[in-house]
């Protein structure tokens, strides 16, 4: 179906279901090419629904092979079937049972959405719409159900046979090669959350007891000879079930916790109940095969799916517009976790990083959309940025403006009030007024206006009466479908910081500031800071406090005064990327002389030296973060229009090499004192140092190519870990030559029958800022470690050629040619990862017209390919809008 044909679902639509179904009895007898469902659905009529309504279930590429209404076949006139869909054209007015029988082959499916085979193991992917493509069904998160799962399988291929809830009985099939598992969730559940894995897989397993006294068996299950690297995994589940238990006071509510990796999978994990599904790359995890990054996003992740228990299962939501609510809360629960975990300043960072990359990217272009969007047309476009991260950035706000204590409070009666419905967003803010007193309507806007705020300020010291007043202003941008935009609600976390430190924060009245907390909700406010017995430095913002943008004309020598004495770590790495911004768009602007760059650098490439003396050892985590620039696309984006993404690279270059230069002579040094003794261990003081250690190599690698080269190749041949030897090869991929070449032959050869570690093998090349590289790509995806039917390699190879600034953006628009061609091929077999792949254009509408057009022309070529998806489609022609 084409998108301009597919209706708009709109948020104000919304209408009860018709019929409930209380109880789904599931057969499934598992078969590679004719897998059968049957399916015995208890239905009933909606009180809050139409009486006179037909039912009409779900279905997507479906075919029914059998039928009966309270066990009686029932006649062909009575109803309905095609691929996409049954209706019953009169049912009975009242409770009836309907069983329904389908034939579905999971080899066939591509999509990775519904019942699919992925080497070898059949696995499941449900949310948001899939399980209509394994039964016909009410597939709406508001339609919830007890489910008992029958799954019959060969025995020698599918030895192990999992779904939700608790085993209750295993068997053998008289007569056949066949056996059979039957597992019932006493749990009510919305269809998307269903699953079942059967196949060949090793496991390790732990028993758990929660605070609530429940003995539960955990268990991370994975692909035969891996159960070496489930241990991390399993590690990280029992640590985030104690934290939510001590934390959030949730326990865990089944007898049994699975984790199931999967090498083909659309996303990243699948929250199922019970019986998690994950990406393989989020669980397999060994020092030769996982770099420290991998241990956090593991870690991460396990914790993000386990948490999703109590906000998305037992709570969940009405609807599709809610999707915020349980993965803007569940991504900041996550956060939190880490944060508790390893370093609260330095995942703030990260954080606020990725945030700004990825989101303010998608707000400030033509797939900007609201944290609750009001109309979709392919619900699997909204998985975004804004839905998951300026999501979680949303509860984050809510917390500092009601208080901890407020909040905590707020949460609990979420979990009583809420527990076991699908429920909204309305309904989630409204147990956070009744906890704190407070009005949140305002508030609420942050879920209805896209576009990301910009908060302008500015600051006057009056040496005579000893006050320092401070204006701020907010403006949104304009936002697709939303041309003028109302203030929001900006709580602004600031400082005054002087010489010794942080000043005393008075106002005339008091009323607000006290404690540090300003909040912006109008147009603009002034506030007067009255006995500051020195002129300031306003440290606004602190802890990233709000998901805005800053403008605020601080010189280059206060801002580095910030960077020494600031109390706030985030606005001390904050103050030195801001000084490293300013110069790198006035030296990318279009036209500009870089001449002003060479002062900068001289100033930054001092400071940070300083910095390294002093501090480097004392947090290695930190220092890593502050010595990584901003990315060159944070710098395009902050440019806004006209981008010439080579302008910006090179200005980019110039700075990194600059700073290189000036902290070689204690580079060499400051490398011995940061390595790890003894074998490699994942926690993240360790980490710390091999992440200060490794920006360090990269620095080398630009500043002295020669030296460089020899530091990558030792590093490689001698590191124990994937960190240091991945370090290694990403550093020599700064430097064009043999040598660069020879390593990458020798980290294909280290790593043969590997396939997650040849992935960042494949995105390392993939990311080369150099013209050869277009080349370079589509002579990898001859290679055997790619294949276009995984989307791991798809990500890695097309999404890392995707992400590298200079290259997808070539000005001879070749790049943009390659991507969208690759998009038309994979639409007819993944429509998800294709879509995805198309969003690498989301920010084309800033570029300079020359590329504009190339860009422009190569989504005319998506958007006009004749049967395209209607995942493709839509992004094609939002982003065209
Ligand atoms: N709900 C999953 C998560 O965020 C993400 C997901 C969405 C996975 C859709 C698959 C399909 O935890
Ligand atoms: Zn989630």
């Amino acid at each position: 179906m084409r998108t301009d044909d597919a209706p708009l679902i709109r948020l104000e639509d919304y209408r009860p279901s018709d019929w409930l179904i209380d109880t789904v009895d599931l057969d499934i007898s598992l078969h590679p090419t004719q897998t059968r469902v049957r399916s015995l659905l208890a239905l009933r009529p909606n009180p809050a629904g139409q009486t006179d309504a037909p039912l009409v279930l779900d279905g997507d590429e479906l075919a029914l092979k059998a039928l009966s209404l309270d066990g009686e076949p029932l006649d062909a006139s009575a109803y309905a079937a095609g691929p996409q869909g049954l209706t019953l054209h009169a049912p009975p007015r009242r409770g009836f049972t309907l069983t329904i029988e389908t034939e579905i082959d999971p080899a066939a499916n591509t999509k990775l959405m519904g019942l699919y085979r992925s080497s070898r193991v059949y696995c499941t992917q449900c949310e948001a719409d899939g399980f209509r493509r394994i039964t016909y069904f009410l597939d709406r998160p508001d339609v919830m159900s007890v489910y008992t799962v029958r799954l019959e399988a060969a025995k020698a291929e599918a030895p192990v046979l999992l779904s939700n809830g608790n085993l209750v009985a295993t068997g053998e099939v008289p007569g056949s090669d066949r056996h059979f598992a039957l597992w019932h969730d006493p749990h009510p559940k919305p269809a998307y959350l269903f699953a079942l894995v059967g196949g060949a897989l090793d496991h390790v397993r732990q028993d758990y007891v929660t605070a609530d006294g429940r003995k539960v068996e955990l268990a991370v299950y994975v692909e035969p000879g891996k159960a070496g690297r489930a241990g991390w995994a399993l590690d990280s589940l029992v640590r985030c079930m104690r934290w939510d238990e001590k934390v959030f006071g949730r326990n865990y509510d089944l007898d049994v916790f699975n984790v199931v990796a999967v090498s083909d999978f659309n996303m990243g994990a699948m929250e199922n109940k019970g019986l998690n599904i994950f990406n393989d790359k989020y669980v397999l995890a060994d020092p030769q095969t996982a770099t420290d990054g991998d241990y956090a996003s593991i870690e991460a992740i396990i914790a993000h799916e386990y948490f999703h228990n109590w906000t998305g299962n037992r709570i969940t939501c009405r609807d599709w517009f809610q999707l915020c609510l349980k993965e803007g809360l569940t991504v900041f629960r996550d956060q939190e976790f880490s944060s508790d975990e390893r370093s609260r300043p330095v995942k703030r960072i990260a954080d606020v990083r990725t945030l700004r990359s990825t989101q303010f990217s998608e707000d400030a272009g033509p797939l900007a959309h609201p944290v609750r969007p009001r109309a979709y047309k392919e619900i699997n476009n909204f998985y975004t940025p804004t839905v998951y991260e300026k999501g979680a950035e949303v509860i984050r706000m809510l917390k500092v403006l009601i208080g901890d204590d407020a909040f905590k409070r707020g949460m609990d009666l979420y979990f009583e009030r809420c527990d076991g419905t699908a429920a909204t967003i309305e309904e989630f803010l409204a147990c956070f007024a009744e906890s704190s007193g407070r009005d949140l309507s305002h508030f609420a806007r942050w879920y209805e206006q896209a576009g990301t705020p910009a908060i302008v300020a500015s600051g006057r010291y009056d040496a005579a009466e000893q006050r320092y007043t401070l204006d701020l202003a907010q403006s949104t941008p304009p936002t697709p479908g939303q041309a003028e935009k109302e203030p929001m609600v900006l709580p602004v976390r600031l400082g005054l910081v002087g010489t010794e430190g942080d000043l005393p924060l008075r106002t005339q009245s008091n009323a607000y500031a006290g404690d540090g907390l300003v909040v912006l909700d109008g147009p603009s406010l002034s506030i007067a800071f009255e006995g500051v017995t020195e002129p300031p430095i306003p440290s606004l913002l602190r802890g990233f406090s709000a998901p805005a943008r800053l403008e605020l004309d601080l010189s280059e020598a206060d801002l580095l005064r910030q960077f020494t004495r600031d109390s706030d770590s985030f606005n001390r790495w904050q103050a030195l990327q801001s000084i490293a911004t300013r110069a790198l768009v006035a030296a990318g602007r279009p036209g500009a002389d870089s001449g002003a760059l060479g002062a900068t650098a001289a100033e930054l490439g001092r400071a940070l030296d300083g910095f390294l003396a002093a501090d480097a050892l004392a947090d290695p985590a930190f220092a890593a973060q502050v010595l990584r620039l901003p990315a060159p696309a944070d710098i395009a984006r902050e440019i806004g229009k006209a981008v010439d993404p080579d302008a910006i690279f090179a200005a980019h270059r110039a700075l990194s090499t600059a700073i290189g230069s000036a902290l070689l002579p204690r580079l060499s040094g400051l490398r011995q004192a940061l390595e790890t003794k003894g074998p490699y261990r994942a926690d993240s003081a360790s980490a710390g140092r091999r992440a200060l250690r490794n920006e360090l190599l990269g620095l080398a690698a630009l500043a002295a190519p020669a030296d460089g080269a020899a530091l990558c190749e030792q590093q490689f041949e001698t590191g124990d870990n994937l960190t240091d030897r991945l370090a290694a090869l990403a550093a020599m991929t700064l430097i064009p030559g043999e040598r660069r070449e020879r390593l990458i032959a020798r980290f294909a050869e280290a790593y043969a029958g590997e396939p997650l570690v040849l992935d960042k093998w494949l995105m390392a090349q993939a990311l080369i800022a150099e013209p050869a590289t277009l080349e370079r790509v589509r002579e990898l995806m001859r290679h055997p470690a790619f294949s276009l039917g995984n989307p791991n390699r798809v990500r890695a190879l097309i999404g890392g050629f995707a992400a590298n600034l200079t290259q997808f953006n070539r000005a001879d628009g070749a790049g943009y040619g390659f991507v969208a061609d690759i998009v038309i091929a994979l639409d007819r077999t993944n429509p998800q990862v294709a879509s995805r792949l198309l969003g690498s254009f989301k920010s084309w509408r800033m570029l300079e017209p020359g590329r504009r057009r190339q860009a422009q022309e190569a989504l005319g070529l998506v958007a006009r390919t004749p049967n395209l998806s209607r995942d493709v489609s839509d992004i094609a022609e939002r982003a065209l809008a």
